[in-house]
């Protein structure tokens, strides 16, 4: 594997399944492996989690790891090509790029949407320059248009937690006062849409994703219609996509916000989320506490799904 940056970098599917569930018994197997080989973890925007179980992952795999915040310390980079560089950013992306590529053998990239051109977000710039430029295997720890790291983990829990062959999976929009990307939802769709699993979208009129991710889900308005029999409950809060709304809030309506009342109608459905989480906007306290989330396992297996990932790039080196 050279690059991860979507599902179908995997492969086979099934396969990585696999080997993540033998990870996850042991994940020191493979210690040596990484033996003076660099992972560089060039992060654009913050993290909890992929920063700690990413470097984790490496270290299992018995890597050296270095860690970049580019907006602490570093020199603010130029992303735009052709920009006179008169102002505040006295390095380009296009030089720091392979410079970054002779410390390391493998680059994890955090790169959001900004926002300003959906066409910009959408062709992934950031994180395709770094491919094209680094000379190194590059993987995605959330660029633009994609979270694979986190998807991964979140279909290694639901094939932990399941307990028919085909789950009914449904998505929902729940409320945010920020606009967030809409990185995890498409992402999830996309890993959702790899499986034969039962799976609906749900979230208000306006909150339309872009078809290519939404492919052959079922997209329900009526969230409580759309949880009825669910087994799984995927909260997650994103900002317009469609036309002259992308990145726009549309609304904060908390009657979308999961509670027990949404939950009640389920099949005694798992609570997920990918956290950061902000309580008693997206999920009230009383269903991120009970006994069916499963926000923290799901979080947990984020260092399986790094580790799967690292350990298939270090094998292509
Ligand atoms: N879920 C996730 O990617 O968390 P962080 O933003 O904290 O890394």
């Amino acid at each position: 594997m050279k690059k991860f940056t979507c599902v179908e970098d995997l492969h086979n599917l099934q396969s990585a399944l696999q080997e993540a569930a033998e990870i996850k018994q042991n994940r020191f197997k493979f210690d040596s492996l990484g033996k003076n080989k660099t992972l560089l973890m060039i992060f654009f925007n913050s993290s909890l989690r992929t920063r700690l179980s990413t470097q984790k992952a490496a270290s299992n795999l018995g890597m050296n790891v270095i860690v970049l915040d580019i907006n602490q310390g570093a020199w603010q980079l130029e992303t735009e090509r052709g920009v006179i560089m008169d102002g505040d950013k006295p390095e380009h992306l296009l030089e720091a790029i392979p410079v970054m590529g002779c410390y390391c053998d493998i680059i994890g990239v955090r790169s959001f949407a900004q926002f300003k051109d959906r066409d910009y977000d959408y062709n992934e710039v950031i994180l395709n320059q770094f491919i094209k430029y680094s000379g190194k295997p590059v993987f995605s720890m959330e660029a633009a248009t994609r979270h694979p790291l986190q998807s991964f983990a979140d279909l290694i829990t639901i094939e932990e937690y399941k307990k028919t062959d085909k789950p009914k999976v449904v998505m929902s929009w729940a409320p945010h006062p920020k606009a967030l990307p809409q990185a995890v939802p498409n992402s999830f769709a996309e890993w959702m849409n790899a499986t034969d699993y039962d799976f609906v979208i749900t979230h208000p009129k306006g909150y339309e994703l872009d078809p290519s991710f939404v492919g052959k889900a079922k997209v329900e308005y009526n969230q409580m219609k759309a949880l009825e029999e669910a087994d799984f409950v995927y909260a997650k809060n994103w900002a317009a996509y469609s036309g002259d709304n992308y990145g726009k809030v549309l609304n904060m309506d908390r009657s979308w916000t999961i509670s027990e009342k949404h939950m009640a109608v389920t099949n005694n459905a798992y609570f997920m989320h990918c956290l950061p989480v902000r309580r008693n906007m997206i999920v009230t306290d009383d269903v991120i506490e009970s006994n069916q989330s499963i926000v923290i396992p799901e979080a947990a297996n984020r260092e399986i799904s790094a580790t799967v990932v690292l350990k298939r790039l270090i094998e292509s080196l």
